[in-house]
């Protein structure tokens, strides 16, 4: 609070030159000691830090963090790239990295999934076929910038990041064509701001990375919404919760039934939604020869996830649980955006318990899933 009091009175000062000259100059080095020690000069480091992620290109193609995290969900939809191409075909989202052919002819893709290209180096032992390329390039969909920064120590879909510094390193390379590196400096300042006030989905988010209680799972006031919780509860019954358990819902359970000979203990961040599998996004499948002590083994996949970060063939289409508090509101869902509708979402997982149990889930179930995910805020 003092701090607080005295930034105030410090950008008044600012603003208004202070007037009087001889208090101006007997006040001058008290301020400055003050802004140091009590960090009263937080509020020009939190300006600075909103302008690293707003408004800083790093001398590249025009792009910042903004271009694609926008301030409502921190994330992109389709519908919003349709209308900012609409209102200027030159925003900086729609740069030639990012465009179909990668040459910037056409920009099908962005537009109708709001796809980026995401660009991973191959783990040593593996390639893709009839290539000598040492990276392959797919396209995911835009991650909310929401709750995850600082409520999550892991990033991206497939975890290849730890550390928001690290992260925003990486974002400046794959996405700005920059002419100069961020330094350590801007890459904390950039880190810290995404853990400022708007960058949470709730008032509850928010009090729980400030050290406050645990977000609960809500009772839901509808009959619909009640049976939904149920799917989130923590038990064997609660088939949603075998993976999306803790108190941010994004890791796994100990009812969590993994395949044979797939070790999975509670607490883990990884797993397969099939969302490579069913490929429901029509992503080009990429055919890679991985080298293991017994020989080549053939991976088909339009995304393996995980996989390419570890080179492990057991974590090949896993992708990190994310969580599910505030993802009502940051669709399309799932690394490749296939999911456009909350609806979508709830098919998927229809199929997917075709698969993994035999039956699908009923009109009814789905209704009732999708009605308690909208109170997950
Ligand atoms: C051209 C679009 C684009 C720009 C510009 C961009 N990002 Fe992203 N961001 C993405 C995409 C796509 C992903 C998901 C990639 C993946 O999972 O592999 C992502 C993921 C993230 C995540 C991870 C969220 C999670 O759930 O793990 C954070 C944090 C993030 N970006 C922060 C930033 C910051 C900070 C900047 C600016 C330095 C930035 N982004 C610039 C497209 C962008
Ligand atoms: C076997 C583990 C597992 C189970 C069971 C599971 N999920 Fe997921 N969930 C994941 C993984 C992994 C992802 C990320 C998938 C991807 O993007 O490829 C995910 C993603 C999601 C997303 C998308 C979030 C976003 O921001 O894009 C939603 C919503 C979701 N799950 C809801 C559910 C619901 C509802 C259920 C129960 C009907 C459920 N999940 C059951 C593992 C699971």
């Amino acid at each position: 609070m003092r701090a607080l009091v005295r930034s105030c009175c410090i950008m008044a000062c600012v603003a208004m030159g202070c007037g009087v000259p001889e208090l101006e100059e007997a006040a001058a080095p008290e301020v400055a000691t003050a802004e140091q020690e009590l960090g009263g000069g937080d509020l020009l480091l939190k300006l600075k830090a909103k302008r690293l992620f707003e408004k800083e290109t790093f001398g590249g193609n025009g792009r910042t963090c903004a271009t694609c995290h926008n301030d409502k969900d921190g994330a992109l939809s389709p519908a919003e790239a349709q209308a900012r191409f609409q209102k200027n075909p030159h925003d900086p989202l729609f740069r030639r990295i990012d465009s179909d052919d990668g040459v910037g002819t056409s920009y099908t893709k962005l537009l109708n999934d709001a796809t980026i290209r995401v660009t991973i180096p191959l783990p040593s032992n593996w390639s893709l076929a009839g290539s000598t390329a040492r990276s392959v390039t797919m396209r995911r969909g835009v991650s909310s910038t929401l709750n995850v920064p600082s409520l999550d120590t892991i990033f991206m879909a497939d975890g290849r990041n730890v550390g928001l510094e690290s992260q925003a390193l990486g974002a400046v390379n794959a996405h700005y064509q920059p002419g100069r590196q961020p330094t350590a400096n801007e890459l904390g300042l950039i880190a810290s701001h995404q853990q400022t006030f708007s960058f949470f989905s709730s008032p509850k988010l928010r009090q729980y990375a400030n050290g406050g209680p645990e977000p609960v799972l809500p009772p839901g006031h509808t009959q619909s919404e009640k049976r939904g919780r149920l799917w989130f509860v923590r038990s064997a019954a609660g088939i949603c919760s075998h993976c999306h358990a803790g108190p941010m819902l994004n890791e796994t359970s100990e009812f969590l039934i993994p395949p044979p000979g797939v070790i999975v203990p509670p607490g883990s961040r990884f797993f397969s939604a099939f969302v490579s599998e069913f490929n429901k996004a029509n992503a080009p499948v990429l055919t890679f020869n991985v080298t293991t002590p017994t020989g080549t083994v053939v991976v088909q996949s339009p995304d393996p996830g995980r996989a390419l970060i570890t080179g492990e063939l057991g974590d090949v289409n896993a992708f990190r649980i994310p969580t599910l508090w505030g993802s009502a509101k940051t669709g399309p869902w799932f690394h490749d955006n296939s999911a456009r509708t909350l609806q979508d979402m709830a098919q998927h997982y229809s199929d997917y318990f075709t698969i993994v149990l035999g039956t699908p889930l009923t009109a009814q179930q789905q209704a009732d899933i999708v009605a308690y995910l909208k109170l997950l805020d």
